[in-house]
């Protein structure tokens, strides 16, 4: 019998994961405190953006999540065909706002390394600007253009891979309460709140913002913390030639907002420190609205039909934990993706199934090593 690999945290990373084992062959279990995709995955706005997201330079986070927005296309057809789900997945290209003579500079000297990265990038201004995008602020002064970048529908891409596992054979058990790590012995034990017991030959840490709570069970630094997101939504009719009213993802220092193929308009999002508390506040939502006004006057007489908020797993570096552990490989890690998970899930499920397959990770991953942030005092298990 082919060995069992037990998966903690059933949000995109772990679903993912679970699905491109499934399709190597492997025995999958997935195990989720609540509901899949009910937290920061569900939550997303569904940007596959690293140009417009990753912005300092063309560090090894930049460069996996380039990768990850080229397995793209391939990964979300395979989603689709092995879940029998559809989902919005769409070629929108983005726009980065400037407004300022000032913030020229940081365009110009953003566009000239990404286009070592196969941008095809463009910074536009004037009428062509506002033909590309012809309800944006006459305030804008420019912006650049990157054609590459795609958006998709967060909720029903989650939807779709979990679908997809299930027909692949996953075992997806769901609203367990927090699982643990009970033993690590010849095999890995996790157990339920309630106490049921899963064995399994490895695990994959996909517990996002929670990962953190793993520091004592394998006695390593685990600097994972929730940062919460607020995001809203705005009903977005068309024009009568079926013209979206924003074309683009359209970015500015302050934010984001995109529109979706079921005529809503996505605008992101807050970066809170309110620990595991996702509620939504007041004061979160109407900064949002304020800046988004600016980039789109029209939105001045409306007001967001829906409301919500995700915990993003962020770390001390703002890189991910992928790969495994020193010491014992049959755990492997794939946490902490901060802002950027949607688009690292199909990179991440690749590289996490290389690691259960005993593969070694090219040098550009040592930078996501799960260890780097060094030893904890004490290891027990409980
Ligand atoms: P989660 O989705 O949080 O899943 C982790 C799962 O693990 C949860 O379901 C949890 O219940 C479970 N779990 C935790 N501990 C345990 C345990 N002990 N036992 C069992 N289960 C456990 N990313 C993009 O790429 N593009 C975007 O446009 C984008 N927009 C975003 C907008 C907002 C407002 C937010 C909040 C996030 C956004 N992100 C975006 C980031 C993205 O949502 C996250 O990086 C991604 O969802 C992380 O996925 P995950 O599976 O690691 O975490
Ligand atoms: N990537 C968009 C967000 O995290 O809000």
């Amino acid at each position: 019998m082919s060995e069992r690999i037990l998966i903690m945290g059933g949000g995109v990373i772990g679903l993912s994961c679970a699905l491109e084992l499934a399709r190597r062959g492997r025995r999958v279990t997935v195990l989720e405190a609540n509901r899949c995709g009910g937290q920061a995955s569900g939550a997303a706005a569904g940007m596959l953006a690293p140009f417009s997201e990753n912005t300092d330079g063309p560090d090894a986070f930049f460069q996996l999540c380039l990768r990850s927005l080229r397995l793209y296309p391939e990964w979300q057809a395979e989603v689709k065909r092995l879940s029998g789900l559809d989902f919005e997945y769409t070629n929108s290209g983005s726009l980065y706002v400037a407004y300022h003579e000032a913030d020229m500079l940081a365009l110009q000297g953003r566009l000239l390394w990404q286009r070592q990265y196969g941008s095809t990038g463009r910074i536009v201004e004037g009428d062509e600007l506002f033909k590309l995008e012809p309800l944006l602020s006459r305030n804008a002064l420019a912006a650049l253009h990157t054609p590459e970048e795609s958006h998709l529908y967060a909720p029903d891409y989650v939807r779709a891979l979990e679908q997809a596992c299930r027909n692949a054979g996953v075992d997806i058990a769901e609203r367990l309460g927090k699982v643990t790590v009970a033993e690590r012995g010849n095999g890995i034990s996790l157990r339920a709140a309630d106490g049921r017991r899963f064995e399994g030959d490895r695990l994959l840490v996909c517990s996002g913002a929670w990962a953190g709570e793993l520091s004592e069970t394998f006695g390593i630094r685990i600097p994972v913390y929730p940062i919460r997101g607020q995001i809203c939504a705005y009903e977005a009719d068309r024009a009568p030639t079926g013209a979206r009213l924003v074309e683009h993802m359209v970015f500015c220092s302050q934010g984001y907002v995109v529109a979706k193929e079921n005529n809503t308009l996505v605008c992101g999002a807050s970066e809170d420190v309110a620990g595991f508390d996702s509620t939504v506040t007041e004061k979160g939502i109407e900064r949002l609205r304020k800046w988004n006004k600016r980039l789109f006057p029209f939105l001045e007489s409306r007001e967001p039909f829906h409301r919500w908020a995700g915990l993003r797993p962020s770390t001390q570096d703002g890189f991910p934990l992928i790969g495994p552990l020193e010491g014992d490989e049959r755990v492997i890690f794939a946490a902490g993706h901060y802002r950027n998970g949607i688009l690292l899930s199909p990179v991440t499920a690749k590289l996490a199934a290389d690691c259960a397959e005993g593969k070694r990770l090219e040098p550009l991953y040592e930078a996501f090593s799960p260890d780097r942030f060094g030893r904890r005092a004490s290891v027990h298990f409980s």
